[in-house]
């Protein structure tokens, strides 16, 4: 179980911007940082991050970082990666985006030495820099990595808002049942099943979460690395169906604080929050033990 409340430190925020619209920046990428700004569009990385001026004006340019852990056991040639951004919008203060998948990642990783010799392949975690800019700090890491270290990764597991107010407790559609395009890499259904077959035991409801790459999962994918994760819903309505499922209001955002200034402490649905925290503790036990896809 885990619960998000405030210890007194100061929520981490972008900065205020100015500068040219249309501009383009051409930043060197040196070591394991970037540089970016508010209201910047990554173009590319590769030595050089290109970044365009999207609003009108930059007068601050700040460096972002990937926070990363792994276990000490497990094996170094079969990575499981669970991972969750750390940052939040300019405009607010990111409490269930994602002060909610940061605090399960956090808390995953403050649990598992429990699991001793279980952990037969190393477990990773992730807290990405500067997801809100563009998928910057997950797209830097994969980006980065040689085909060599990309063959030890064996699967990521994104969680992005796990307590929206009117949520739902989504699952992301990894065999693309819905379609969204996205090609995902075949081990991603297998995945979405292990979370299926959890909730299932659990006589809890879930619905489908579009995989269409909008999260740090989506570098990962791009890439050929199987993804899965959860998320209880951003700015879409819930519809009636879901209303009767999950209780909360049909018609309405699953957040209605979404990129707000009032995604505080009080926007959280602290029951959705643990029964994914739940989920996605159970995800990374299976796949600390084992990779091969699971039936039933
Ligand atoms: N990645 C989005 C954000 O941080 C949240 C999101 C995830 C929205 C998945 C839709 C689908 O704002
Ligand atoms: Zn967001
Ligand atoms: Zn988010
Ligand atoms: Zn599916």
């Amino acid at each position: 179980a885990i619960a998000i409340y405030n210890d007194g430190t100061a929520p981490d925020r972008m900065g205020p911007v100015s500068g040219t619209a249309g501009q383009a920046w051409r930043i060197p990428v040196i070591g394991p940082s970037y540089q970016l700004g508010t209201d910047l569009v990554k173009a590319a990385t590769s030595g050089t991050l290109t970044l365009h001026v999207k609003t009108s004006t930059i007068n601050e340019q700040r460096t972002a970082h990937n926070v990363i852990a792994d276990t000490e056991r497990g094996r170094a040639d079969n990575v499981v990666v669970m991972g969750a951004h750390l940052d939040s919008v300019t405009k607010g203060p990111g409490i269930n985006d994602n002060g909610s998948g940061t605090a399960t990642v956090l808390t995953v990783a403050e649990q598992i030495a429990r699991l001793g010799d279980q952990i037969k392949n190393k477990v990773r975690f992730a807290f990405w820099g500067a997801e809100e800019e563009g998928l910057l700090g997950s797209t830097y890491y994969v980006t980065h990595l040689s085909a060599a270290q990309r063959a030890t990764i064996a699967l990521n597991l994104n969680f992005d808002m796990l307590g929206s107010p009117n949520g739902r407790r989504g699952v992301y559609d990894g065999d693309d049942s819905e379609g969204a395009g996205t090609n995902p890499p075949a081990g991603s259904g297998a995945i979405e099943k292990v979370f299926l077959n959890y909730y299932g035991a659990r006589k809890l409801q879930t619905s489908p979460s579009t995989f269409d790459g909008r999260s740090d999962y989506g570098p990962f994918i791009d890439n050929g690395i199987p993804a899965g994760g959860l998320d209880s819903g951003a700015e879409k309505l819930k519809t009636a169906e879901e209303a009767k499922i999950y209780g909360g209001e049909a018609g309405k955002p699953y957040d209605g604080c979404y990129h707000q200034a009032c995604d505080t402490y009080a926007n959280n649905n602290s029951t959705i929050l643990d029964q994914l925290a739940d989920g996605a503790a159970h995800a990374v036990q299976v796949f600390a033990k084992s990779t091969l896809p699971v039936n039933g």
